[in-house]
């Protein structure tokens, strides 16, 4: 099988290593790519957001699936493109990839789906900010409507802070959701899901906060464990029962059935998970310790998405033992990144890269606001944590920074569900 990966990110060469351990995987692309992809499969220059672009670029490699990575091709329809010219493809149709391009969209599925999540309201003009947000307490949470990285959310006790981040959105013409806040540990659970088929992955939790102790502004993600030795037994089944499962079913009801990976961000609150948002791709950086512990053939889970036979694959394999991932992120991240230092160490084992390219002097330099994603496995979470750290060691890259308590609390034994008053 002739795969073409596309994106650029960490979570992208995650997904290319994995496929290039599976044995029926013949010849492996990535496009764009980055300086790490580069090491694993043929480049290609690429607009991914560009539907035409992608369609004619797997047609000529002649590839016999297309796995999309980020969000915004997938928004921007690249899948039905990619479908429409006879390839198989795993990622969703942009009518259902409107769960991660609108919130208002997912708020409005999952009140179908009957999903416990946030309760919300859409501002869309200044005039009507004030009113909408004197119906909350703090935590205020503002979120930009549509697609921003990660970084379109702010979540501040501070009033002024809220209602500033709000009108810089709206003055740029996007819409606003006004949200109660979720108390309780965060889980992304990935889910490939292919109409009405739900298979659950391992449950992670990633860091979103830009510094140690959740603080600071938010972030695409700076760093991310799994398993979660703390979750109930029952974690995972309950999430497919009565969130997941419900708006696949919902999706196909609207004649827009999901097909590839969707993504539930949750808060486990005293009251049960309820949804945080819904991405319609993997997470970045969870992706990065999920798949190093899948032991179930990539390509054959991706290829039976994509040609709807995922209810005929058998129950997937796990590895025993856990992994982390820490982010390495350059100057500045997540405000404007400083751009083009050179990185070294970065050919490391389990050194992702992220955002990076190769010189023409052969020097791998920064390309981007998160850089590396370095991946630490273990037989335990704190062996594993170890690992991760001992490898960020090895790289350098002026001016960078990165959290240095990522899954130490879980480590610690202090994390913990709330239980109902
Ligand atoms: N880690 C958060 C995300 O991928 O959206």
């Amino acid at each position: 099988m002739r795969v073409l990966v596309v994106g650029s990110g960490a979570r992208e060469h995650a997904i290319v290593l994995a496929l290039a351990q599976d044995p029926a995987v013949t010849a492996l692309a990535c496009a764009p790519g980055n300086a790490g992809t580069a090491a694993v499969a043929e480049q290609h220059g690429l607009d991914v957001r560009d539907p035409r672009a992608v369609a004619a670029a797997a047609k000529t490699w002649a590839a016999d699936l297309v796995v999309i990575g980020p969000e915004m091709p997938l928004v921007a329809g690249v899948a039905d493109v990619v479908r429409a010219a006879g390839i198989a493809c795993f990622g969703p149709g942009a009518d259902a990839a409107r769960i991660e391009g609108s919130k208002t969209f997912a708020k409005d599925v999952m009140a179908a789906a009957g999903v416990p999540t946030a309760s919300a309201v859409t501002v869309d003009t200044p005039a009507r900010l004030d009113a909408e947000l004197a119906g909350f307490t703090p935590p205020y949470v503002v979120k930009d409507d549509g697609l921003a990285a990660g970084k379109g959310v702010v979540v501040t006790d501070d009033l002024d802070a809220a209602r500033a981040h709000a009108m810089r959105l709206l003055e740029d013409g996007h819409p606003v959701l006004l949200e109660s806040y979720l108390d309780g540990p965060e889980v992304s659970l990935f889910c490939l899901v292919d109409g009405p088929t739900v298979v659950p992955l391992m449950p992670a939790q990633d860091f979103k906060r830009v510094g140690d102790g959740d603080t600071g502004p938010n972030t695409g993600g700076m760093g991310a464990y799994a398993p979660l030795p703390w979750a109930p037994p029952d974690l995972v089944d309950d999430i497919v029962t009565r969130i997941v499962a419900p708006v696949a079913a919902e999706l196909v009801a609207r004649g827009t059935p999901f097909s590839g990976l969707l993504y539930a961000g949750l808060a486990l609150t005293s009251t049960g998970p309820q949804v945080v948002e819904f991405n319609c791709r993997f997470g970045d950086p969870e992706t990065q310790v999920v798949l190093p512990l899948l032991r179930t053939p990539l390509a054959g889970l991706f290829h039976a998405v994509a040609t709807g036979t995922l209810d005929r694959q058998p129950p997937l394999e796990w590895s025993e033992g856990a992994a982390v991932t820490v982010v390495v992120a350059a100057h500045n991240y997540p405000g404007t990144p400083q751009l083009g230092d050179v990185v070294t160490g970065s050919e490391g084992e389990g050194v992702l890269h992220a955002g990076t390219r190769r010189r023409d002097d052969g020097a791998v330099v920064s390309a981007g606001g998160r850089v590396l994603s370095v991946v630490g496995t273990g037989a335990d979470l704190a062996a594993a944590r170890d690992d991760a750290y001992r490898r960020l060691e090895g790289v350098r890259l002026v001016g960078s920074h990165h959290r240095t308590d990522i899954a130490l609390r879980a480590v610690q034994g202090e994390v913990a569900v709330p239980t109902p008053a």
